[in-house]
């Protein structure tokens, strides 16, 4: 395929996830005819503002609102349940249609019996991970060992119940949950129905728009930290959330990207487990969490908040190949005398070093090397491009400098208009 238009833009997340990239998304489509969900499942909840009424989406494209088609790609892991609850909350403002929807037949499907081992596990463990408890995990491992369902033969009767079948005969425990679930069971049987005529061989279509050049947007769940390869192993989700992953799980090729749009905040959260080298236990991590509404869009946990850590933020950079930084919720910082950063860690054994490690214990044994700049102390919601206060620009510049990454826009307010161009 030589001379592909290089029109697809893919978003993913460059911190632990929640860096509001539906919001962005929401933006971004605007440009767009495609609008396709690559990875996760609804364990991924993006807030958007659509006239000031909120809407948290877990499983359709953050693009859903704007008219556009939406996918959710071969990647993804779908809970049919689930799926179709959100469609019908949704249903008096889209209308969706198999000509605007369409759920790969590749897709893994997400079973009330995944949901329940997410759980069991968790609760069972020394070391749970801190999951969502939604079966992704569970889901992920099945689609490995090849002994999942996906949404071809989920919305095939006779291959749904073969799957049910075999999963009863060898495993009694699968047996035993049936019989104690059976309305769930019974639901997902139901759906399975509805969602038939939105399943289609998504990839292939969205291949097709691409060569006739229409515009795709790959839209990323969770973060680059979440990554199952690159991430904080094994405190991570069960899938590749970085731009490469992007393309594996939509069946592109590497040679129709074009931009790459890395989505962070000015700061860092992180929900769930796992080593976090600039966690503030402090009231300024507090103020943070208070001001920035820092709880799980689908669990309500609160997240765990700190300072920006530039070191990792220039690791996403960089295996992401992100040519443009979206950096949100400065306004949080409004008020803050000094803003601090990380541009190193200190590990004991190691020294000073300014990479991300890539064992947790290294990474949990590391100590911030913080530099820090100071704060504006002004409202920024509003503020036009140039009345931007200059310590902001500063501490964007710095930002940019690190990462060798241009910061195209940042975020000053939850709102879809919430945001400054600074192109
Ligand atoms: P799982 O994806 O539910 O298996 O959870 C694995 C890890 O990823 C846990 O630490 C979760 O808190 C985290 N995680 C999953 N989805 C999200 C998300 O959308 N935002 C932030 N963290 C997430």
């Amino acid at each position: 395929m030589k001379n592909i238009q290089k029109n697809l833009k893919i978003v993913v997340g460059s911190q632990w996830g929640d860096e509001g990239k539906g919001k962005w998304v929401d933006v971004l489509s605007n440009d767009c005819d495609i609008v396709a969900r690559f990875q996760g499942g609804n364990n991924a909840g993006h807030t958007i503002y659509i006239n000031s009424e909120k809407h948290v989406l877990h499983q359709l494209p953050s693009g859903v609102f704007k008219n556009k088609i939406s996918v959710l790609g071969a990647g993804v892991v779908i809970n049919p349940v689930a799926l179709f609850e959100e469609m019908e909350k949704i249903k008096n403002k889209v209308s969706l249609t198999a000509q605007n929807l369409w759920l790969s037949s590749r897709a893994h499907v997400i079973s009330p019996w995944h949901i329940f081992q997410d759980g069991q596990r968790e609760s069972s463990t020394a070391q749970p991970i801190g999951t969502t408890k939604r079966g992704i995990g569970p889901t992920y491992a099945d689609k490995a060992s090849r002994v999942g369902i996906r949404m071809g033969s989920y919305v095939d009767d006779h291959c749904r119940m073969g799957w049910i079948e075999n999963l009863k005969q060898e495993s009694p425990k699968f047996k035993e949950f049936y019989e104690q679930h059976k309305d769930e069971m019974a639901r997902f049987h139901e759906v399975a129905a509805y969602l038939k005529k939105f399943v289609t061989d998504s990839e292939r279509q969205i291949l097709e728009n691409i060569k006739s050049g229409k515009n795709v947007l790959a839209e990323g769940a969770q973060g680059t930290l979440l990554d199952i390869n690159f991430g904080t192993y094994p405190y991570v989700t069960s899938n590749s959330t970085i731009s490469s992953g992007a393309l594996a799980s939509l069946g592109l090729p590497p040679s129709c990207v074009g931009d790459v749009i890395g989505i962070g905040k000015a700061y860092v959260t992180r929900v769930g487990e796992g080593p976090f080298p600039t966690e503030l236990f402090d009231d300024v991590g507090k103020g943070i969490a208070q001001k920035g509404h820092e709880f799980g869009a689908t669990t309500g946990r609160p997240r765990r908040c700190g300072w920006l850590d530039l070191v990792a933020l220039k690791y996403a950079v960089d295996i992401n190949g992100i040519t443009n930084l979206i950096i949100n919720k400065f306004d949080v910082l409004n008020e803050l005398d000094t803003i601090k950063f990380a541009t190193a860690y200190e590990h004991p054994t190691l020294g000073k070093i300014d990479y991300f490690p890539t064992e947790i214990k290294t990474l949990a044994e590391c100590k911030p090397v913080y530099e820090s700049t100071p704060g504006w102390k002004k409202e920024i919601r509003g503020l036009r491009s140039y009345d931007i206060p200059s310590e902001l620009l500063k501490y964007v510049e710095i930002i940019e400098s690190y990462c060798q990454s241009k910061v195209c826009l940042i975020g000053t307010g939850p709102g879809p208009d919430d945001y400054l161009d600074l192109n």
